[in-house]
């Protein structure tokens, strides 16, 4: 996966393109490369596994979608968004390079992920691609995490009740967890009943995803982070954490590791990697 990144993130112009500025392109490679923990490619890779779908157009696929959140760190991270200065123990790009070059970063590698699923390198039936194309879409578009983004905002000055932040949360970061579990369905042609419940899955460890980031940012170090914490309190954040408390966070989150894992019962030990993430996204220290 990493290989691939490097790969298509080069300044090597494809096919139909013209060039590929180099300012643009290194903005594009601080922002997407040497970082992160690659969640949301790892789930989708394990899910491939669990219908025995792995292939090097997985990998792609994979690729495509931490070039996806990736553009969403990116300009989460924006002045006029959450303002930060500090991401995956780097500058932010808008930091590195200027805040037009991260805007543009982040379009360019949004873009670059549905070229990704589309082009023929990608060796897949056309109909899955579409599939996956379509599904990727709604769970980034208006309707997913860049709705969710705009919420998130909206909440900061008219702060919404538990639902309200449940489903802010679950389209700003539960959304792409949620393809991430999906994908490896839709990739094998699995039933839809076996795609659904990844997709429940993937939502469960989506929220539980949500809820660890908020309780890290007021209680982690933000050296093993890699990013600023205590943000969310004065920022007027509206997070569960901020409702409730830690202690009702810690056992919601053990909750929600229960239901995922209850999720994935049919599929017996070839899930366990899958149960494991669960466990790990509630229990994380970064
Ligand atoms: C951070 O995501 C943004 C949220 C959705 C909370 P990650 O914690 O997965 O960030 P990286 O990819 O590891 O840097
Ligand atoms: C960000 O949530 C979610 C997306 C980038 C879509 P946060 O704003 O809480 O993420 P961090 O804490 O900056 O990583
Ligand atoms: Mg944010
Ligand atoms: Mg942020
Ligand atoms: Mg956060």
């Amino acid at each position: 996966m990493e290989l691939c990144l490097a790969d298509v993130l080069g300044d090597h112009a494809l096919d139909g393109e013209i060039t590929r500025p180099q300012n643009l392109m290194q903005a594009m490679r601080h922002g997407a490369l040497d970082g992160g923990k690659r969640l949301r490619p790892f789930l989708l890779l394990e899910s491939a596994t669990l219908f025995n779908a792995e292939s090097p157009a997985v990998i792609r696929i994979a690729a495509a979608l931490e070039c996806v959140h990736c553009y969403s760190l990116i300009h989460d991270d924006l002045p006029a968004m959450d303002n930060d200065d500090l991401r995956r123990g780097k500058p932010t790009v808008h930091k590195a390079f200027d805040e037009a070059t991260a805007i543009l970063a982040g379009d360019g590698l949004l873009t670059l992920a549905f070229d990704m699923i589309a082009s023929p390198q990608t060796v897949l039936a056309e109909a899955v691609k579409t599939a996956l194309i379509s599904a990727l879409a709604r769970a980034a578009g208006p309707g997913g995490m860049a709705g969710g983004q705009s919420l998130d905002l909206a909440a900061e000055t008219t702060p919404p009740d538990e639902s309200g932040i449940v489903t802010l949360q679950a389209m700003k970061t539960g959304a792409l967890i949620r393809f991430a579990c999906e994908a490896g369905a839709i990739v094998a042609g699995a039933t839809a009943d076996e795609r659904s419940r990844l997709a429940e899955f993937g939502a469960a460890i989506g929220l539980a995803f949500q809820l660890a980031d908020d309780l890290l940012d007021l209680t982690a170090d933000p050296a093993l982070l890699g990013k600023a914490t205590g943000k969310d309190l004065p920022a007027g954040k509206a997070t569960l954490v901020r409702l409730h408390g830690a202690d009702w966070a810690h056992r919601q989150l053990a909750g929600l590791v229960a239901q995922a894992s209850e999720l994935l019962e049919p599929f017996g030990d070839k899930a366990a990697i899958l149960r494991q993430t669960a466990r790990f996204i509630a229990d994380r220290e970064m």
